[in-house]
């Protein structure tokens, strides 16, 4: 029998670090959680974002092998992240899913791994 694909298998390294390059443009842009993003240079934002979401979506464990345990919840506690901090990166995390050259059908499958996780970073 077939191993089933992964979302990171079916998505690839090479649109993962598109999605990210235009992510975190668009979040450093944002005029709602922009300000949040000052203390760690970009391309360290991005680093940590691929191996997290390498392993999120099912490929190699990158993040723990980097960066150690996500505890992501945690990690995010510093930032002050409330519902409309929230609804601002799912609405970005879905523009820039959108400019991916992939089909429709997986840009939603792929959207609707972010608004659990996202809401679990929620901390005010
Ligand atoms: C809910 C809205 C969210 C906001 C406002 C937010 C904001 C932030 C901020 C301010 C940082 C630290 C940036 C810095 O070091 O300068 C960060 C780090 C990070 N965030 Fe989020 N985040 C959110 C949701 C998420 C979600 C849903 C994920 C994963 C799917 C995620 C993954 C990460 C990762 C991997 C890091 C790097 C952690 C580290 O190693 O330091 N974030 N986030």
């Amino acid at each position: 029998m077939e191993t089933p694909l992964t979302l990171y298998d079916r998505l690839g390294d090479d649109n993962l670090k598109k999605l990210l390059d235009t992510f975190y443009d668009k979040v450093f842009e944002s005029q709602v959680i922009g300000h949040m993003f000052k203390s760690t240079p970009k391309e360290v934002i991005k680093d940590k974002q691929f191996c997290f979401l390498s392993q999120f979506l099912g490929g190699p464990l990158r993040y723990n092998q980097k960066y150690g345990p996500p505890k992501m919840r945690m990690r995010h506690l510093p930032h002050p992240i409330d519902q409309a901090a929230k609804e601002e990166w799912l609405s970005i995390m879905k523009s820039s899913i959108d400019t991916l050259d992939i089909d429709s059908d997986f840009k939603e499958t792929l959207y609707a791994c972010f608004p659990n996780v996202a809401e679990f970073m929620v901390n005010r």
